[in-house]
């Protein structure tokens, strides 16, 4: 009965991608999946494929013949355990593409332990497959060897990590993921209690608070690889899980913070990657991050850094530049790395970018001889033109973008800057830049509801230069944080918290809280400051990110092993999905 057949397979005694020369005239038993099969008229191929790689099994009836007779019978992604003798390939056989290239391992037995379906799509990297396919099959897409690799390495780095800091007295401590709502910003996913009807749990955002307790608790230094949940519209570096490397350590400063963490990525990058970085990593205050790549994620990389060409133009002829200027504005821009006279085509396209990014217009300007092209040049003055060249340092045919307003073109000034380097700038060397962007504003205004809100959340400490003028002036007041941005994406932040209660009561008091809402958001982390709380300060880094990164990929649903779709659904399980009328009943929840 075919049902009931006892298949005996033999373990294996190698891995397939660890066989070399060295190994040639050793026998060994291998365990794995079926890549591809081919058959060569008589003498059959099989690329056998385990977590270590591929090798290349033949099948030779005269060498076997029931090894061969089973080869016969082997499809794509047939589980096999196969015995056989190492040996070299024939010299016009070697694969040099291939690990295992210079061997292969000459069949004696060859046994089906398991069949498979005909895949939904080839296992093979990068084959152009739809991606809700992939997340339906999820199981056959880390077959892949390209995401295996990625899950390897995600896998190391979180070792290396944990490593890394137990050998700095770090404890790891789990906390809650049933819990109250936490303050990141962010909606909620709830959980709706049983016991107490008509009750949430939410699932947390981040361990902010929890991690602040142990503090209070005495724990000195916490980490936690923590799951987070956040209910927002996805990207290509968002999900709704996702996880965090999440730390907290007391009686610190930034400093001490920002060096520990320098530390933790040059240890991580030289035993995952072999790559060295130079720490101290570079630090930007906000406002200069602002100032020079109009965002708190800078990649300065690509050089391009923006420049403030007001002065220069005070007495312009130029009308859109000389009534910003009055009006208060900057004329601010930056010269195109990489771009050398372009066609017109392109300069329209630049112009269209800058439009499309919220700028009522751009000015483009190309050096030509000791002269300017540009719709504008003939509104400059020879000084004003001789200057441009000279501030920029204007070379033949190099093009240079300017803007006229005030802070709301920053985002253009950095969105112009990305699309420059995505087409024009020259590939940098660099493959890892790290930046400290340090002292964000401790509050945002919020026009719709026309409050202050935290820039971080509302535990984060202000600038200890900033503690008079706080209630004075709260949109001038800067905070003890600090962003790591890592080739232009934002890996993680954190801040020196506030462990003061009198100064928590004005933060709270700026944002609008209340006693009692306060009490009845954060009570249990109010109460327990009550009793003795020491200074403390954390960060927590998107793990998703930094492996994204470090994999070279360009989305964390290629670092995770079960992500969701951009509509937050897991095509493999189906959820999300509807719960049963009686679970609802229980839930003392209705239908909708
Ligand atoms: P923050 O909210 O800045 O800080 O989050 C820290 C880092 O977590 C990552 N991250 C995400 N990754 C994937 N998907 C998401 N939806 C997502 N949201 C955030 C980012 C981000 O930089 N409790 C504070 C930290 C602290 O103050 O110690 C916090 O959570 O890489």
């Amino acid at each position: 009965m075919e049902d009931k057949k006892d298949i005996r397979w033999e373990k294996r005694t190698r891995y397939c991608g660890t066989l070399r020369m060295d190994d040639v005239g050793k026998e060994v038993v291998l365990n794995g999946w079926v890549q591809t099969r081919r058959d060569h008229g008589g003498v059959i191929f099989l690329d056998l494929r385990d977590i270590t790689g591929l090798v290349q099994v033949v099948c030779n009836p005269e060498v076997s013949p029931t090894a061969h007779a089973a080869a016969r019978q082997v499809r794509s992604e047939y589980v096999l355990s196969c015995r056989g003798m190492v040996r070299a390939r024939p010299a016009d056989s070697v694969n040099p593409r291939l690990a295992t290239g210079e061997v292969e391992v000459v069949a004696e037995t060859v046994t089906v332990i398991n069949s498979s379906l005909t895949p939904p799509f080839e296992i093979e990297p990068g084959s152009g497959v739809d991606e809700t396919l992939r997340l339906r099959y999820r199981y056959l897409d880390l077959r892949r060897p390209d995401m295996q690799e990625a899950l390897v390495l995600r896998s190391r780095v979180t070792q290396e990590v944990r490593d890394f800091l137990i050998s700095r007295k770090f404890l790891e401590i789990e906390t809650p993921m049933l819990t109250k709502s936490t303050p990141e910003g962010a909606r909620d996913f709830v959980v709706p209690s049983r016991l107490q009807p008509g009750k949430f749990y939410a699932l947390p955002q981040s361990p902010q608070l929890f991690k602040q307790l142990l503090m209070v608790a005495g724990f000195d230094r916490y980490f936690q690889i923590a799951r987070c949940f956040r209910d927002e519209d996805l990207r290509a570096d968002r999900q709704p899980e996702f996880t965090q490397i999440d730390l907290e350590m007391s009686f610190v400063e930034p400093e001490d913070v920002m060096s520990l963490v320098d530390e933790m990525f040059a240890h991580l990058f030289r035993s995952v990657l072999g790559v060295e970085l130079a720490t101290p990593f570079p630090r930007l205050t906000w406002k200069e991050a602002m100032e020079r790549y109009g965002t708190d994620r800078p990649d300065p990389r690509w050089g391009m850094e923006i420049r403030d060409f007001s002065a220069l133009f005070r007495e312009t002829g130029f009308k859109v530049f000389r009534s910003a200027l009055e009006a208060g504005g900057r004329v601010r821009g930056f010269k195109v790395a990489g771009m050398r006279s372009p066609a017109r085509r392109e300069l329209d396209g630049l112009v269209d970018e800058a439009r499309r990014l919220g700028a009522g217009g751009l000015v483009w300007v190309v050096r030509e001889g000791e002269g300017l092209k540009s719709p504008a040049a003939k509104f400059f003055s020879a000084r004003e033109t001789e200057q441009v060249v000279a501030t920029a340092g204007l070379e033949e045919g190099e093009v240079l973008l300017l803007t006229a307003g005030g802070g709301e073109l920053n985002p253009v000034l950095a969105g112009l800057r990305s699309y420059c380097a995505a087409r024009y700038a020259p590939p940098s060397g660099e493959r890892f830049s790290f930046t400290w962007v340090t002292e964000f504003p401790l509050f945002d205004w919020d026009e719709e509801e026309k409050r202050y809100k935290s820039n971080h959340h509302p535990f984060t400490a202000p600038s200890p230069g900033c503690l008079e003028n706080l209630e004075e002036d709260p949109l001038g007041a800067t905070s003890d944080s600090y962003d790591l941005v890592l080739n232009g994406v934002e890996l993680g932040g954190g801040s020196i918290r506030i462990h003061d209660p009198g100064l928590q009561k004005r933060i709270f008091s700026i944002l609008g809280l209340s006693d009692e809402e306060a009490a009845e958001k954060f009570g249990f982390l109010l109460e327990a400051f009550r009793y003795g709380p020491p200074p403390h300060g954390g960060i927590a880094f998107g793990l998703d990110r930094l492996v994204m990164i470090m994999a070279g990929r360009d989305s964390i649903r290629e670092v995770i092993a079960f992500p969701k779709t951009q509509s937050g659904s897991d095509p493999l399980t189906g959820a999300p999905d509807i719960i049963y009328p009686q679970q609802l009943r229980e839930l003392r929840l209705r239908p909708i």
